[in-house]
């Protein structure tokens, strides 16, 4: 049977009497998404040619063309004039062919002691530490756009919402600084997954390890690891730091989804509660009155794929059995999609918020206008008055039901008419059923209190350094 067979000239052909089919060089080919891990691939083989070199394992002659021949590459690379080719599978073969045909044995000397199945486990992990600090410099610079616009709208007040149901009244600044946490927590997440990500497999060979005396510790040193992987079995096989590294993502994504639902709702013009500027919005194509907020639409629409890149790298471990098997192949494209979403997706929201406005008179207006926001107040009034919160929580519900039948707020109602619900109630009431010293009441730590704010805004300035 005819088959259309690829040329030979692979770096594992040795065992082959036929060419591949090219049917399966194209199914198998990965070079055309892992190519983007050239700079990581290059920097681990030069760590590895210095420790071989220091090993008496290659000469210093070879270790220097390796070194010579890995610098050319990565400036053809980097000025885009490398050609990659999909019959050398993938980013490490097609730099080993280079490497080789530029400098002849000693670049086939390069891959001593050394598989791909370390090799590129080594690269995932160097691509991933730099991205997880690359995550928290975003994340700090979202956190910075979150507490500058608290800062500019000290003291605003709007309705918190339980049930999205006006429920109390709160600080806009505080509700911004409730992001302020997620996101910091997102950063410790981030941090926590790049130490587990900041160990170094190479010298794991293919599975089991190498008789030649190879010094993994000089390599993790060189490279930056604080720890050398502890078997090699687990280290070819492990994918676990990408799984945590795509939940973190997924996390980010998800606290970037909410804050940008409460965005569509606020500025639409039942809530009227902030404009977004013209440079973040679109416009319809057939309403010409309509001004779309698309930004946090689409944020909130990519959560499914960023979703979907976690679901997918657990259901593509979940079946293998130790140790590398041709699956993990699979792993790198959902990590770079949510790298690229996430990235995106925090980066334009830091900018959108930058440029939000919050429109002082529908807040007003969303705030007097009844909800009877203040009825926890008027209860927790009534227990400083020693009455116990269950007979005041009932004793606010009649005076809700009545304001109602009146078609009153809370505040407009009579001292006499109040006292006839609790002869406990005194003149200084209306205070504390007045929008801003209720908010101001709300002391407690981690409170909207006004002052409870303003220490928390100083506290978060300061972790930013920007105070
Ligand atoms: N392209 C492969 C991957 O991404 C590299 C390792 C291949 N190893 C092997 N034994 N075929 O997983």
């Amino acid at each position: 049977m005819a088959q259309d067979k690829a040329d030979s000239g692979k770096m594992w052909g040795g065992r082959f009497r036929e060419g591949t089919a090219r049917a399966v060089e194209e199914f198998t080919c990965s070079v055309h998404f892992d190519s983007r891990l050239y700079r990581q691939d290059i920097r681990g083989s030069r760590a590895h040619a210095r420790m071989l070199a220091r090993q008496g394992l290659i000469s210093e002659a070879d270790r220097d063309a390796i070194l010579n021949g890995l610098d050319e590459i990565e400036a053809e690379i980097d000025a885009g004039r490398f050609e990659f080719k999909r019959e050398l599978e993938d980013i490490h073969m097609n730099i080993e062919k280079a490497l080789s045909d530029r400098i002849g044995a000693a670049g086939a000397r390069l891959h001593t002691a050394r598989s791909r199945n370390d090799q590129v486990a080594l690269d995932l992990r160097l691509y991933l530490r730099d991205e997880c600090d690359r995550f928290d410099r975003l994340l700090k610079g979202l956190q910075t756009a979150l507490v500058r616009l608290a800062r500019a709208n000290l003291g605003l007040v709007m309705p918190g919402y339980t049930h999205l149901q006006r429920a109390q009244p709160v600080l806009v600044s505080h509700h911004l600084l409730a992001y302020y946490e997620k996101f910091g927590r997102d950063r410790e997440r981030i941090a926590d997954c790049r130490k587990r990500t900041n160990v170094m497999p190479l010298g794991s060979a293919a599975m089991a390890g190498t008789g030649l005396p190879i010094d993994r510790e000089s390599v993790a040193r060189e490279l930056g690891f604080a720890a050398v992987s502890r078997n090699s079995m687990d280290s070819v096989s492990d994918r676990d730091f990408a799984a945590e590294f795509l939940f973190c993502c997924a996390l980010v994504q998800t606290h970037l989804s909410r804050l940008s639902e409460e965005l569509v709702l606020w500025a639409s013009e039942e809530f009227g509660f902030v404009d977004i500027a013209d440079a973040f919005c679109t416009g319809s194509s057939i309403m010409p009155q309509k001004k779309n907020p698309d930004i946090p639409e689409i944020v909130r629409g990519k959560s499914g794929r960023v979703y979907g890149n976690l679901v997918s790298l657990l259901t593509t471990l979940k079946g293998l059995p130790l140790t590398y098997n041709r699956d993990l192949q699979e792993d790198k494209e959902p990590v770079f999609d949510s790298v690229d979403t996430v990235s995106a997706c925090l980066a334009i929201t830091t900018d959108l918020l930058a440029n939000l406005k919050f429109n002082r008179e529908r807040l007003e207006a969303a705030v007097r206008g009844g909800g009877f926001m203040t009825a926890t107040d008027l209860a927790d009034y009534l227990v400083t008055r020693g009455v116990p919160f269950r007979k005041a929580h009932e004793i606010t519900g009649q005076v809700v039901a009545r304001c109602l039948d009146r078609g009153i707020g809370l505040a407009e109602i009579g001292l006499e008419e109040l006292k006839g619900f609790a002869p406990e109630i005194g003149e200084d009431v209306f205070e504390r059923l007045s929008i801003e010293g209720s908010v101001a009441s709300r002391t407690s730590f981690g409170g909207t209190g006004n002052v409870r704010v303003e220490e928390m805004l100083k506290l978060a300035e300061k972790e930013l350094g920007i105070g």
